[in-house]
C-alpha cells in the first residue's frame, strides 16, 4: 500500500525535525546502523521520545514507547526512518507501534535495507496511516551518509582542514603548529567518534606524531580505524599511532616500501596494505579507498595534510568538508591547504591545481572560541 501525502505538513516537519535532532544523540555510538529518533504526540503533546542509544540496543521507536507507556495508544509516532520491519538484533518496530495502538506513522528517510525496508507498507497493512518518506534523500544522506550514501567501492569521505585566514595549515614545514583553538579541538574529538576511519598523510604522521584515538567525552562503540598514508614506509614503529594498535592501525603503502619496515609496523600491531603506485611514487587514492571499504570502513575522516587533501579534492573524491578558519596570518613560510603540487597536472595545462570545484554550506557556520567551522558539500550533490 502507497504512504499517504501528511494532511499536516508544517505540523509534521517540526516533530519530524525534533525526531532527527533526537537521533543525532546518537552519534558514535550506533554505526554501522543510522542514528534514529522518535517523537510520540498524542493531541498535540508528547508523551514519549527516544533514540536508537547504541548498536545492537533497542530501536528509537521501543525507546520512546516504554517512556510513554500506555499514553501511546491513539498517538502518532514521528520517526526519523521508516520503522524496521524485520527481526534483527531486536523485534521489529512495525509490530510493536502496533500492538502500543499508534494510529499514525510519521517517518523521515526511507530505509534502502532489502530485509528492513518495507516497514510503511506493513504498517499500512496493519491499519496504521502512513506520511513518508519526508525526508528527501540528500537529506536521509547527510545525516547518516554511512548508511544512505557510502559508496560500494569507497568510503564516504570528509576532509577536515584547519587552516589560518591566508590559507596555511601550519608554520612551518616539519613543525607541528597549531592552529584552531580548544573548543575546535574538542569538537575534533567529538567528530571524530563518529567515522569508521580517521587518515592522514605522510608528511602529517612524520611532524605530528598523531594518535587518531578519540579521547573526548563522546566515546565511540567502536573506535575508528586509524589509517596512515605511506607509500615508501617512511614512518618509524615508534609512533604514536601505534600505541595500543590491534591490527586497527592501518599503513596504506606500495611494493617499495621494505620488508624490514613492514615487519616492523606489524609487531607492533598494524597492519600492512599494499595498493599501486601511482605518479610520483604515491598511492592510487582510488585504489586506497577500495582497500579502506574493504576493512569495512564506510566512513572516513581525512585530516590532512595539504597535499593529500588536494589530491582527494582533484579527483573529487571528497562528500563532504570541513573547514576551520582560524584567525591568523602565517605568511609565506607557512604549509599551503591546497598546493598546486597536491593536484592533478592532467588536464590543467600549467601544472598548476585547476579548479577544485564549488561547495555549498550545508549549516550555518559554527563560531567556537575564535574560530569558525565551515561544514560544505559539493554543489549540485
Ligand atoms: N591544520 C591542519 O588541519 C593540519 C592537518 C594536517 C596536517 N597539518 C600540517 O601539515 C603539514 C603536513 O602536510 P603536507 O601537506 O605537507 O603533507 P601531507 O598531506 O600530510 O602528506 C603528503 C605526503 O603523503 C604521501 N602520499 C602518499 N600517497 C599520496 C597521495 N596519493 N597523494 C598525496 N600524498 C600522498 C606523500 O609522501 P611521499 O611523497 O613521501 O610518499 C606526500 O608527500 C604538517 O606540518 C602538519 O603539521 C595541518
Amino acid at each position: 500500500m502507497k504512504p499517504t501525502p501528511s494532511e499536516h505538513p508544517a505540523l509534521d516537519r517540526q516533530f519530524l525535525e525534533r525526531a532527527v535532532e533526537l537521533g543525532r544523540l546518537g552519534w558514535g555510538r550506533v554505526q554501522p546502523n543510522p542514528m534514529v529518533g522518535c517523537v510520540l504526540v498524542r493531541n498535540g503533546v508528547v508523551v514519549g521520545e527516544g533514540w536508537h542509544e547504541e548498536y545492537g540496543g533497542p530501536h528509537a521507536e521501543i525507546v520512546a514507547l516504554s517512556k510513554a507507556g500506555p499514553d501511546a495508544r491513539g498517538a502518532t509516532a514521528y520517526v526519523s526512518l521508516e520503522p524496521c520491519r524485520h527481526h534483527g538484533k531486536t523485534p521489529p518496530c512495525t509490530e510493536a507501534l502496533r500492538d502500543a495502538g499508534i494510529t499514525r506513522v510519521v517517518f523521515g528517510a526511507q530505509d534502502p535495507g532489502p530485509d528492513s525496508g518495507g516497514g510503511a507498507a506493513a504498517l499500512a497493512d496493519y491499519g496504521v496511516e502512513v506520511s513518508g518518506p519526508l525526508l528527501s534523500m540528500e537529506e536521509a544522506r547527510r545525516e547518516n551518509p554511512g548508511f544512505h550514501g557510502s559508496p560500494e567501492d569507497r568510503p564516504w569521505v570528509a576532509l577536515k582542514l584547519a587552516t589560518s585566514l591566508d590559507g596555511r595549515i601550519s608554520a612551518r614545514a616539519g613543525l607541528r603548529s597549531t592552529i584552531s583553538g580548544p573548543e575546535s579541538n574538542e569538537r575534533v574529538q567529538w567528530l571524530r567518534a563518529g567515522f569508521d576511519g580517521i587518515m592522514v598523510g605522510t608528511q602529517t604522521a612524520l611532524t605530528d606524531d598523531p594518535r587518531l584515538s578519540v579521547r573526548g567525552d563522546t566515546r565511540p562503540l567502536t573506535p575508528p580505524k586509524r589509517v596512515i598514508l605511506d607509500a615508501r614506509g617512511q614512518v618509524a614503529a615508534s609512533a604514536r599511532v601505534l600505541d595500543d594498535a590491534d591490527g586497527t592501525t592501518l599503513f596504506l603503502t606500495t611494493a617499495s616500501s621494505p620488508a624490514p619496515w613492514r615487519s616492523s609496523i606489524e609487531a607492533r600491531g598494524g597492519k600492512i596494505l599494499e595498493v599501486r603506485e601511482e605518479e610520483e611514487g604515491r598511492l592510487s587514492l582510488v585504489e586506497t579507498l577500495r582497500a579502506l571499504r574493504g576493512e569495512g570502513i564506510r566512513t572516513l575522516l581525512c585530516e590532512g595534510g595539504g597535499v593529500v587533501g588536494s589530491k582527494l579534492l582533484q579527483q573529487r573524491l571528497v562528500d563532504r568538508f570541513y573547514l576551520v578558519l582560524a584567525p591568523k596570518l602565517l605568511g609565506s613560510d607557512g604549509v599551503p591547504a591546497f598546493p598546486s603540487h597536491g593536484a592533478s597536472r592532467r588536464g590543467s595545462g600549467d601544472g598548476g591545481p585547476g579548479p577544485l570545484g564549488e561547495w555549498t554550506l550545508i549549516e550555518d557556520p559554527l563560531r567556537l572560541g575564535n574560530d569558525v567551522w565551515m561544514v560544505l558539500e559539493p554543489k549540485g550533490v
